[in-house]
């Protein structure tokens, strides 16, 4: 009972603690730098080190093509209409159902097939990724609905890790849950917020693109699944928190969010520089004292996630690259204030900045306007409400629902495959002993790849924790 008590007191006295840095981790100029180098796995060869005797070498076919339906496929029940609050966390619609209910989602990917059918097809050297020596890189296969890590490759300070984790995770939830077939392909996963890949072109699976890097496939984020637990926690709990905490319009307050490190993007000091002084403004720069703690008297600035949704006017701003925390803004019910970007996620082209359907309010890369934007706002309540009310609709009860996330993935599946070598599940190695050929399945499964990550020794824990 006394080590019970103990358990609870524990946690009961660091969950406020957990949230304080949860909201200064998301505006760390370096985040995850500190998170994760404990859990940094040491394996590099994934490869099995034995092979399966399977006896006699049967010849082996794969899954005929016929298997492999388009996404299309599947009845869509007569009268079923997508649900947010039903559906929202439904993994396995079908494609019909996926089509139905996200119907312009797909834009990016339709754009990546495209510009490969320029290119020819997709081939297994494209997939490698020795080139690649810093690290925060993938090499994935589906094969007969099983996911398989073929290869990984970790940079130093760890935390790809666990943005590997949470995408294969993802990616195996849409598999799990999907009753139709799917098509086998292989494809490479850059884990890092940047595409950063050599001078060569090559066709790789990111988190963001410029525009002009035509030759990468857009995924969905990480942060769909989790970021770690200290950090922001499950993209569904995030949704939760917000739902259950949100006040109506008229108690919301009439200023302007945002939060955080400005050294990791100029913009984010001109955002700083504007705001300054305007009664719309609650801009705020949260300044690190170092790499783990932020300046004395930020912790009071600090505000979480769902909390921003409390403000009428919520800021994005992009970082080192795309803005991680943009989709969660996009679930409150305020008006989402976006500087034209330079990075694109599967979502971006979904936002409108006029017209009837206008969701959010686009400003300058140098926030030159915003000043007059936010006057105006605050002077037509009723169109602020009217962006608003779009934008909830169109993101939060629809594109960026966690069931739209895995219609978004298995879409990218196909997209791929249409475009791409089929891969092959075993190679044929010869048993140097017996001079008999085996067949060795190519990769780990993701059961036991996730296994193996979660069961390495970790350094021994502070005495207290
Ligand atoms: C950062 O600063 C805090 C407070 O001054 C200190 O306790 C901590 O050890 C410092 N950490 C590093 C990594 O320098
Ligand atoms: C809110 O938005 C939805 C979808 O855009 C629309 O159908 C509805 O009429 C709007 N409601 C109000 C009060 O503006
Ligand atoms: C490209 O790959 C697709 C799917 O595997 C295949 O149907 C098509 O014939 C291939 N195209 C070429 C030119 O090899």
């Amino acid at each position: 009972m006394n080590g019970r008590r103990t358990i609870i007191l524990t946690v009961g006295t660091c969950v406020p603690l957990l949230v304080i840095f949860a909201t200064a981790s998301l505006f760390h100029p370096h985040y995850f730098v500190k998170s994760f180098l404990s859990t940094k796995p040491v394996q590099a060869i994934l490869e099995p080190t034995h092979t399966h005797d399977t006896g006699l070498l049967h010849p082996w076919e794969p899954l005929p093509t016929s298997l492999i339906t388009p996404l299309e496929d599947g009845d869509l029940v007569p009268g079923w209409a997508f649900d947010s609050r039903r559906d929202e966390r439904n993994f396995g619609l079908r494609g019909a159902q996926c089509e139905s209910a996200f119907p312009d989602y797909y834009k990016e990917i339709g754009r990546a097939v495209e510009f490969q059918q320029t290119r020819g097809n997709v081939t297994e050297e494209e997939v490698d990724i020795s080139w690649r020596k810093e690290g925060e890189i993938i090499r994935l296969m589906i094969y007969d609905h099983q996911l398989y890590v073929v290869d990984a490759k970790w940079a130093d300070h760890g935390f790809d890790v666990p943005r590997a984790l949470a995408l294969l995770s993802s990616i195996n939830r849409a598999i799990d849950s999907y009753p139709d077939p799917l098509p086998n392909i292989e494809f490479s996963v850059g884990l890092g917020d940047w595409p950063g890949t050599d001078s060569k072109s090559r066709p790789l699976w990111v988190l963001t693109r410029r525009f002009d890097e035509e030759d990468k496939w857009v995924m969905p984020d990480f942060g769909y699944w989790s970021w770690p637990l200290d950090v922001i926690g499950a993209y569904s709990q995030v949704r939760s928190d917000i739902t259950e905490n949100e006040p109506d319009w008229s108690d919301k307050i009439n200023k302007a969010v945002w939060r955080g490190a400005t050294g990791t993007n100029d913009l984010r000091k001109l955002l700083v520089e504007v705001s300054e002084g305007k009664k719309w403004s609650d801009v705020k720069e949260i300044s690190w004292e170092n790499s783990t703690h932020m300046a004395i008297g930020m912790d009071a600035l600090s505000i979480s996630m769902s909390e921003h949704c409390n403000y009428k006017y919520v800021i994005h701003t992009e970082g080192h690259t795309y803005s991680g925390r943009g989709k969660y803004l996009l679930n409150c019910a305020s008006v989402n204030i976006v500087h034209k970007p330079d990075w694109i996620e599967p979502h971006t082209h979904l936002m409108k900045s006029n017209g009837p359907d206008q969701n959010i309010v686009e400003v300058s890369r140098d926030f030159g306007d915003l000043n007059s934007k936010m006057t105006q706002l605050i002077s037509d309540e009723g169109e602020a409400q009217r962006i608003a009310n779009n934008s909830i609709h169109l993101f939060r009860d629809r594109y960026l629902t966690p069931a739209a996330q895995a219609c978004y993935w298995r879409k990218l599946f196909h997209g791929w495959a249409s475009v791409s070598f089929e891969p092959e599940l075993y190679r044929p190695v010869k048993d140097e002993k017996t001079g008999r050929t085996r067949r060795r399945t190519r990769g780990i499964p993701f059961e036991t790849f996730t296994s193996d990550l979660m069961f390495r020794p970790q350094p021994a824990r502070k005495a207290g924790v």
